[in-house]
């Protein structure tokens, strides 16, 4: 820093938690967490999608809700807990949701798969037995362009369900 820089210049540092650990990064009022996730902290799960709030594939949990990480400004999850995909299966195990979504092969080219797995935990973790209506509503946020809709809320209800039978055939 030079001697005539304002303060008001300097990089502010901030600590985030994050998939269970305290990390420091930078803080810039106009950034945004996707940003700070992917390029600073390297998480590159999350993915960029739209950039504008309409395809979900940017969505990670701020204390357990599922949140457009394109949309939210990094100095408001400062303190939070942030979870990202790398952060849900632990001990090297898959979550119910993560198993179920490979079980039901509900993915193609695997783009929106994060973020459909971190909405479908939030709304697993809010109302473990959804109605056809609730998945539906919980995620019509998360845009899929391959297509795959019907073997994601199969995925869902088996996660749901608990059940290791066989795929639904739901397609
Ligand atoms: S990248 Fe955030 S909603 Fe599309
Ligand atoms: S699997 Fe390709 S966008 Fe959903």
């Amino acid at each position: 820093m030079t001697g005539r820089e304002s303060p008001c210049s300097r990089p502010v540092t901030g600590t985030l938690r994050i998939n269970g650990r305290e990390r420091s990064i930078s803080l810039e009022p106009s950034r945004s967490l996707l940003e700070v996730v992917r390029d600073e902290l390297g998480l590159t799960g999350t993915k960029y999608g739209c950039g504008e709030g309409v395809c979900g594939a940017c969505k990670l949990l701020v204390d357990g809700v599922a949140v457009r990480s394109c949309l939210t400004p990094v100095g408001e999850v400062v303190g939070r807990s942030v979870t990202t995909i790398e952060g849900l299966a632990g001990d090297g195990r898959l979550t119910p949701i993560q198993q179920a979504f490979l079980d039901e092969g509900a993915f193609q080219c695997g783009y929106c798969t994060p973020g459909m797995i971190v909405a479908a935990t939030a709304l697993l973790a809010q109302n473990p037995q959804p109605s056809e209506e609730e998945i539906l509503s919980a995620m019509q946020g998360n845009l899929c362009r391959c297509g795959g809709y019907p073997r994601i809320r199969a995925a869902i209800r088996r996660a749901a369900r608990g059940s290791s039978a066989p795929p639904s055939g739901d397609r």
